[in-house]
């Protein structure tokens, strides 16, 4: 997986995106980000790339020149890339769609900062805008790097271990059961003694429970679209009556 970013501030991008997990998986060549600063293709002797909106109004708009310019620098390196416009007007990103990103091989990332960025080259360039929540931010960068990082995780090898990506919380859309490790008491609570019994079945039995307990407790929306057997929407009845 290739991320390119059309940014103000490609320190910040990078910095960020080369720490951890990320900065591992980039070491072993299973996802690379590279960082395009706009100001690079300002038109103008001061490297300004915003000017005053017609119109009138607050605040200044990013130019559309540097912004295709900096598009143009790595649109064949980035070949049939969706180019993903961070804005608070976009779709909410969410699980489906990082999952459904993270089969792309190239993805470009364009951050937009002021109040925003000349209508004409969104409408030639961009082909998904998309939205972190219903929150105003004062740039894409941080919008992007969540969703790198919620897409380059699912990438096969970033994580350690290849089954934990789809185990985890909103997997089969049901939120994760609760973990617990060393020592068995703690505060005088104990792990719960399925958990050291050894016996997978129940382990996984309980686990499915404890998931299907948490969603309905913390998110019940997700619950109509969970995939449960029958016997676990027998449990689920049984919780919902008990809670009446
Ligand atoms: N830019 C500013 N706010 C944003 C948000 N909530 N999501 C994506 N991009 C943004």
């Amino acid at each position: 997986m290739n991320f390119y970013i059309l940014t103000l501030f490609p320190e910040m991008v990078e910095q960020t995106f080369h720490t951890s997990i990320m900065k591992r998986a980039a070491e072993n060549d299973l996802i690379s980000l590279e960082a395009v600063n706009i100001r690079d293709f300002s038109e103008n002797k001061h490297m300004k790339v915003d000017d005053y909106p017609y119109g009138g109004g607050a605040g200044m708009v990013m130019q559309p020149g540097p912004v295709y310019s900096a598009y143009e620098s790595i649109k064949e390196k980035a070949k049939g890339a969706r180019v993903v416009y961070m804005t608070p007007q976009g779709k909410v990103f969410n699980q489906k769609m990082a999952e459904e990103l993270a089969q792309e091989e190239n993805l470009i990332f364009l951050c937009g900062h002021y109040e925003g960025i000349d209508e004409r080259v969104l409408e030639e360039i961009v082909t998904d805008e998309v939205s972190i929540g219903d929150y105003v931010l004062t740039g894409g960068e941080l919008p992007a790097l969540v969703m790198m990082d919620a897409i380059g995780r699912l990438v096969p090898g970033v994580l350690n271990n290849d089954v934990s990506a789809e185990i985890e919380s909103f997997h089969d859309n049901l939120l994760e059961y609760p973990q617990y490790t060393r020592p068995v008491t703690w505060h005088e609570k104990e792990v719960p003694s399925v958990l050291l019994s050894g016996h997978h079945g129940n382990v996984e039995k309980w686990r499915r429970e404890k998931s299907i307990e948490r969603t309905l407790a913390k998110r019940p929306d997700l619950l109509k679209d969970a995939n449960l057997d029958k016997k676990e929407q027998q449990y689920l009845a049984k919780l919902k009556e008990a809670n009446k």
